[in-house]
């Protein structure tokens, strides 16, 4: 149940502009709660910004990278002022891939700030908000890959199964001040970041999630933390998760090599 009083009236998504992040936006504005969302590209920050406004919420966009070191300063120069009632961490799918021992040392570090450095700044400073307000949300976005090492994207599946166990402790520190945390964690799922990549989402056999549905899951399910895996995808991360763990390790190793788009190595966004 998604309780507008505790969650509103400002909800801030870093990463608000595409796929689950603008989905969440819209069904958050649906419900009433004005929207502080954050993104780098200017236009799909703009087209959502419009759509939300559309359904008569209040709507404060930054145009950030948030792996700037000032990037939350920019946001709070934004938000302080706000009731910020829920705070969403989206953004964070894979910006580089290739074997880790020939990586380059700055591609690696860009996943791991994206999904761990950036990540826990914030989500100090609006924890902490949220704490002393008594009410509230976070939702951080987790991967089903996760559960499970992968040659080649090492160090982002890595860095979302410390982001788990994290928010793991955060709910149970949150919890008894009334702010309730949720991994949202996906699976495959149809967004512009995936697109751009060359996901083939309708290959025989293969599921994927539409952003509509893992973002109502996610806000139907906030107070149900703290994990969510979304779209059915459950028993695929129970299985991940079992042993042996060679068996387990190069049984998904094979599934990701015949699912993925052509993999070039480096950067990938
Ligand atoms: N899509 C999937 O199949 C899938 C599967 C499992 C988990 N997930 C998780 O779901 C979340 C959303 O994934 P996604 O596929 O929508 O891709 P994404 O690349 O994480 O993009 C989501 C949003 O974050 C923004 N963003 C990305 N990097 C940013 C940066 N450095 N600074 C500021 N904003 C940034 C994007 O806008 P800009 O690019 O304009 O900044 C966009 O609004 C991620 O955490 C991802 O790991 C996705």
């Amino acid at each position: 149940m998604f309780d507008t009083a505790k969650y509103g009236a400002w909800a801030v998504i870093a990463g608000g502009s595409e796929g689950v992040g603008a989905e969440l936006a819209r069904q958050l504005a649906e419900r009433g709660i004005n929207l502080v969302l954050v993104a780098r590209k200017p236009e799909p920050l703009a087209e959502i910004a419009e759509a939300v406004a559309d359904l008569g919420v209040k709507v404060r966009t930054v145009q950030q990278d948030l792996l700037v070191p000032d990037a939350l300063d920019r946001v709070r120069e934004i938000t302080d002022p706000l009731d910020v009632g829920l705070f969403v961490y989206n953004a964070g799918s894979n910006t580089y891939r290739g074997e880790f021992v020939e990586s380059d040392e700055a591609g690696v570090q860009g996943v791991i700030d994206l999904n761990i450095t950036a990540p826990l700044a914030f989500l100090r400073h609006f924890g902490n908000r949220l704490k002393h307000r008594g009410a509230g949300g976070v939702i951080v976005l987790g991967s089903v890959a996760s559960f499970v090492g992968h040659a080649s994207i090492a160090p982002y599946v890595a860095a979302k199964a410390f982001l788990r166990i994290f928010i793991e402790g955060l709910w149970v520190e949150l919890k008894p001040h009334g702010v309730d945390v949720l991994e949202l964690c996906l699976g495959l799922t149809r967004t512009p970041a995936m697109e751009r990549l060359g996901y083939d989402f309708d290959k025989p056999g293969q599921k994927s999630s539409s952003p509509a549905v893992v973002a109502a899951e996610g806000l139907a399910h906030l107070a149900e933390g703290p994990s969510w895996i979304a779209d059915g995808q459950l028993n695929g991360a129970k299985e991940k998760t079992s042993f042996p763990r060679a068996t387990i390790v190069a049984g998904v190793d094979a599934e990701y090599r015949a699912m993925s788009a052509p993999e070039p190595a480096g950067n990938t966004l």
